[in-house]
């Protein structure tokens, strides 16, 4: 991490969890920040429940410092759209942070770059901070494509009027995500300054430099500090790990 961003080190607990597991979960993160003692700290701790704990959450983490954030919205404000959620109800729970076009939902919902920059634009019309995931898959990579796709992705997705406050990137290569498979420090960084170099083209050399870019793939207790020690790796986005508070709270020790 560069100096003047703020590591940002954010929980996605997917599709896991029922209220009482999800409110122990909290309690137990927010239980860690609370004992470190939150003003000194170089990041900012998340977590993403699923839309059914996200009331519960927020209770539990009420007053502790630990953001609230949700795992996707949809493009409209309101209307007819059964079973979805939209962003200005996500802020009315108390979220400040939604992630977008994570692989998951590309892959099982069909969604594409145009897709997820006008969630992300209803995210931040919303006043939320959107986190916009972007990477490639195992095939492009072997086709070295990484670059190729991390750009045009990049470029697709991100949401006009993105700033620092607004909008975060997420590189997560897909084939390292629940396969305990990680990008390597470098690997990481090689896509970090591509984007980097993207955002700077896109927003600015002020601004491109300000937005934080995690980095998201198996990430764990034992790679996070390295991952983290790349010039252009700002947090990490981290799933399998944030189920468990203490192995969520030692990747947060990897910014230390
Ligand atoms: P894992 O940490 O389980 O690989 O998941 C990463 C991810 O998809 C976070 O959004």
């Amino acid at each position: 991490m560069a100096k003047g961003r703020r590591y940002l080190i954010a929980g996605n607990w997917k599709m896991n969890g029922f209220k009482k597991d999800g409110k122990e979960l909290a309690k137990a993160v927010a239980k860690h920040l609370k004992a470190a003692g939150k003003d000194d700290l170089p990041f900012d701790l998340l977590v993403c429940p699923p839309f059914t704990l996200i009331r519960g959450v927020g209770k539990a983490i009420k007053g502790s410092g630990v953001k609230l954030g949700a795992q996707d919205c949809h493009a409209a404000e309101k209307g007819a759209h059964t079973g979805d959620i939209s962003a200005p109800m996500l802020k009315d729970l108390g979220c400040e942070f939604v992630i977008v076009g994570h692989s998951e939902r590309r892959t099982n919902h069909g969604e594409k770059d145009a897709d997820v920059k006008a969630k992300a634009e209803a995210a931040i019309a919303a006043g939320l901070t959107a986190i916009v995931c972007v990477g490639e898959t195992l095939e492009q990579r072997d086709k070295r494509q990484t670059l190729a796709v991390n750009r045009r992705q990049v470029k697709g997705s991100l949401p006009k009027g993105a700033n620092a406050r607004n909008t975060v990137v997420a590189y997560e290569p897909v084939w390292a995500i629940g396969t305990g498979r990680t990008a390597t420090p470098e690997q990481a960084q090689e896509v970090h300054a591509l984007i980097r170099a993207e955002l700077v083209k896109a927003l600015g050399e002020k601004a491109g430099q300000a937005v934080r870019i995690l980095y998201g793939g198996s990430m764990n207790p034992k790679n996070a500090k390295e991952l983290m020690a790349q010039p252009d790796v700002d947090g990490g986005l981290i799933g399998g790990a944030s189920l468990k508070a203490d192995d969520f709270w030692a990747v947060a020790q990897g910014c230390l």
